[in-house]
C-alpha cells in the first residue's frame, strides 16, 4: 500500500511538473483529485484494509492528498500567471510599428485651379454670382449685343433646347444677370459649367468658364490690365506678364485677347509659346455701350470692363496637360500627380 503511494505520488509530481497549459492541468486534477480520481481510488480501498491499520492508512492517504491539493494548487496559480503573461504580450502594440495610412483623396486639377481664379478675384473684392447653366436666348445672345443672325452666333456652337432656350455656351449672360440686379458699383465673378458642340483634344462639350465683370464710374482698360496683371502673376508665377491684341467679341468694345509671357520659357520662346514667348489666355474688354443700356443703365455715366476665361484650357496650360479628355476620364494615376 505504502509503495502504490509512493508510486501514485511520484507519478502525480512528474507528470505536474511536466504540464505545460491548464487544459492539460485540469485533465491531471481529474486523473488525481477527481471524484473518480487515483487518490480517491485509495480512500475507497481503505475498506479492505485491515481495521486495525485502517486509521493509520487513512490519515497518511489523507496527508497524501493535502500534499497533492497543495503541490496542484501551486501550479494552478503559477500556469495561470504564465497564460496572462502570454496573453499581455500577443495583445501588446509596438507603438514602432508603421501605422496604416487610410487612403487619402485630393482635389481634381480643375477644382484646384478653379478654386485658385476665385481667389484671385475675390481677394480684389469681387463677388461670386452664379446663373443658370439652362439660359434663354435674349440672356445668352441678345442682351449680350449679339441679334438673331448675327455671324456671331457661330463663335460658339450652341446646344439649342428649344428656339428660345439653349445650354449656355458662355458664362457671359451672368454680366447681363448681375447688372440688371445690382446697382454699380458692381464687381462679380460668375464661375460655372458651358456647353458647346465641339469636341477634340482641346475641346469637350462641356467645360467651364470664370466670367468677370466690374461696372462703375470711370473704369478703365487701365484697371482691366491691373486686375488681369493680379491673375497671372497669381496662376503662372510673380514675374508674368500680360499683354493686350485687338480683337472682337460683341459685348466689349474695345475687344482684347490677352496672353501671358510664356512661364516655362520666360518669354525667349519654346514649344509651349510655339516660339513666341507669349501663351492667349482669355477674352476680355470694356463692356459696350449698348450692353450698358440693355441693362437700364446710361453709358455716358457708367463704364466697366469684362472678362472670360475657360478654367481647362488655364489647368492644361498650367500643369502641361495635352488633352483636354485627361481631365475628365479621371484615371487615379493621373489625378494622384496632383496630390503634392
Ligand atoms: N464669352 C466669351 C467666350 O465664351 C469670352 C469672353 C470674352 C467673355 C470677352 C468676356 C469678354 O466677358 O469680355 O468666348
Amino acid at each position: 500500500m505504502q509503495e502504490k503511494m509512493n508510486e501514485l505520488k511520484l507519478s502525480a509530481l512528474s507528470a505536474l511538473e511536466g504540464c505545460e497549459t491548464s487544459r492539460d492541468f485540469q485533465d491531471l486534477k481529474i486523473r488525481y483529485l477527481g471524484k473518480a480520481g487515483e487518490v480517491t481510488g485509495l480512500l475507497k480501498g481503505l475498506k479492505d484494509v485491515p481495521k486495525e491499520s485502517r486509521a493509520e492508512v487513512g490519515k497518511i492517504i489523507n496527508d497524501l492528498r493535502q500534499e497533492l491539493e497543495g503541490a496542484f494548487a501551486a501550479k494552478e496559480e503559477e500556469l495561470q500567471k504564465k497564460e496572462m503573461e502570454a496573453g499581455f504580450l500577443a495583445e501588446a502594440l509596438d507603438v514602432t510599428l508603421p501605422g496604416t495610412r487610410p487612403e487619402r483623396g485630393t482635389l481634381h486639377p480643375l477644382t484646384k485651379v478653379r478654386n485658385e481664379i476665385i481667389g484671385v478675384f475675390t481677394g480684389m473684392g469681387f463677388e461670386i454670382f452664379e446663373g443658370p447653366e439652362i439660359d434663354t436666348d435674349y440672356y445668352t445672345f441678345q442682351a449680350l449685343n449679339i441679334p438673331k443672325d448675327h455671324p456671331a452666333r457661330d463663335m460658339q456652337d450652341t446646344f439649342y433646347i428649344t428656339e428660345n432656350v439653349v445650354l449656355r455656351p458662355h458664362t457671359s449672360p451672368g454680366q447681363i444677370r448681375c447688372l440688371e440686379q445690382k446697382e454699380p458699383p458692381i464687381k462679380v465673378l460668375s464661375p460655372g459649367k458651358v456647353y458647346r458642340s465641339d469636341d477634340d483634344a482641346t475641346h469637350s462639350p462641356m467645360f467651364q468658364q470664370v466670367e468677370g465683370i466690374v461696372v462703375d464710374k470711370k473704369v478703365t482698360l487701365c484697371d482691366l490690365k491691373g486686375a488681369l496683371d493680379a491673375f497671372a502673376a497669381k496662376l503662372f508665377g510673380d514675374e508674368t506678364k500680360t499683354r493686350f491684341r485687338p480683337s472682337y467679341f460683341p459685348f466689349t468694345e474695345p475687344s482684347v485677347e490677352v496672353d501671358v509671357s510664356c512661364f516655362r520659357c520666360k518669354g525667349k520662346g519654346c514649344n509651349l509659346c510655339k516660339g513666341t514667348g507669349w501663351i492667349e489666355v482669355l477674352g476680355a474688354g470694356m463692356v459696350h455701350r449698348n450692353v450698358i443700356k440693355n441693362c437700364g443703365l446710361d453709358p455716358d455715366e457708367y463704364s466697366g470692363f469684362a472678362f472670360g476665361m475657360g478654367v481647362e484650357r488655364i489647368a492644361m496650360l498650367k500643369y502641361g496637360i495635352p488633352n483636354m479628355k485627361m481631365l475628365f476620364e479621371n484615371d487615379v494615376r493621373f489625378l494622384n500627380e496632383f496630390d503634392k
